[in-house]
């Protein structure tokens, strides 16, 4: 019997999120929604139970923007994982800081990417074709290293936010190199242009439905063509040449400043 195959995906309750995860289920997996309401998660998982016939959906209310409380889903999760889609994000308005004082986007956006990859990733070693998918966008760009939480500039979410998504694309190439040697391949993608709370608090709005945005995210995690693909960026199903990612020097420059946190 073919042995079932567990997936993560973050902000599970989120426009692509639900998406991503009802694509997971449909296609057979165990999938594990994370998010920091529990009400939202246990409504989202009912919803893709009742809509995949999959009864393998789980939820862990975890915020993101914390390490602490990654910590604890690692402490606390006890199987293999297969598929860790890093996609949830966050846009405020006004500049806010978590309870340790990280400016919030770049906690959630950025370092809830790494610790998820950092302290989730034992559990992915061994595996036939594991696979870590961080949720970037073509909307990237104006990333300081030099000011990695915008303190000398004034805050504007979209600046910030674009500052996190070339930060993802970027840590997708270091984290890739990193783990070639566990066998686990890392990508970033595009998603679709889909209307959420994210979307609208950036003034951009979205033209496609939730699960055309899923499609890219959905393959990179499970698309037998792509096993043991590494270190790429895609955008509607088809490489793209990243410019962040390739900056060598910068990745690693990242890397070790995310790791300090
Ligand atoms: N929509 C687009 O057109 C578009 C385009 C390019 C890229 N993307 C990317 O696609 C991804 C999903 O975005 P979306 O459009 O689906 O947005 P969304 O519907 O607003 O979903 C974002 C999800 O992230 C969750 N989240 C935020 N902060 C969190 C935290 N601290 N801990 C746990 N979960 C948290 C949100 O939960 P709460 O509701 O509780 O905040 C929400 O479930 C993002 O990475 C975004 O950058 C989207």
């Amino acid at each position: 019997m073919k042995e079932t195959k567990t997936a993560i995906v973050t902000g599970g309750y989120g426009e692509i999120g639900k998406a991503i995860a009802k694509g997971l289920g449909e296609s057979g997996y165990k999938v594990v929604l994370i998010g920091r309401d529990k009400n939202k998660l246990q409504k989202a998982s009912e919803e893709i139970i009742q809509t995949t016939r999959n009864e393998d959906i789980n939820y862990f209310a975890v915020d993101l923007s914390r390490k602490k409380e990654i910590e604890g889903l690692a402490k606390a999760w006890n199987e293999q994982l297969d598929v860790l889609v890093n996609n949830a994000a966050t846009t405020p308005n006004k500049r806010e800081e978590t309870p340790e004082g990280i400016e919030k986007q770049f906690a959630t956006n950025v370092l809830g990417y790494f610790w998820m990859i950092k302290y989730l990733h034992p559990f992915m070693e061994n595996r036939d074709d594991a696979r870590i998918v961080n949720v970037a966008s073509y909307w990237a760009g104006g990333l300081d290293l030099n000011d990695i939480e915008s303190q000398n500039t004034i805050y504007d979410n979209d600046d910030v936010y674009r500052k996190c998504k070339q930060a993802n694309r970027m840590l997708s190439a270091a984290f890739a190199e990193s783990l070639l040697e566990k066998n686990i391949a890392v990508t970033a993608c595009h998603p679709g242009d889909v209307r959420s709370k994210l979307s609208n608090s950036l003034g951009h709005g979205g033209w496609e439905l939730p699960g055309q945005g899923a499609e890219t995210p959905l393959w990179c995690a499970t698309a037998p063509e792509l096993k043991g693909v590494t270190g790429k960026y895609f955008e509607n199903r088809s490489e793209v040449k990243c410019r962040f990612a390739d900056d060598k020097k910068a990745t690693e420059k990242l890397y070790a400043i995310c790791d300090k946190y």
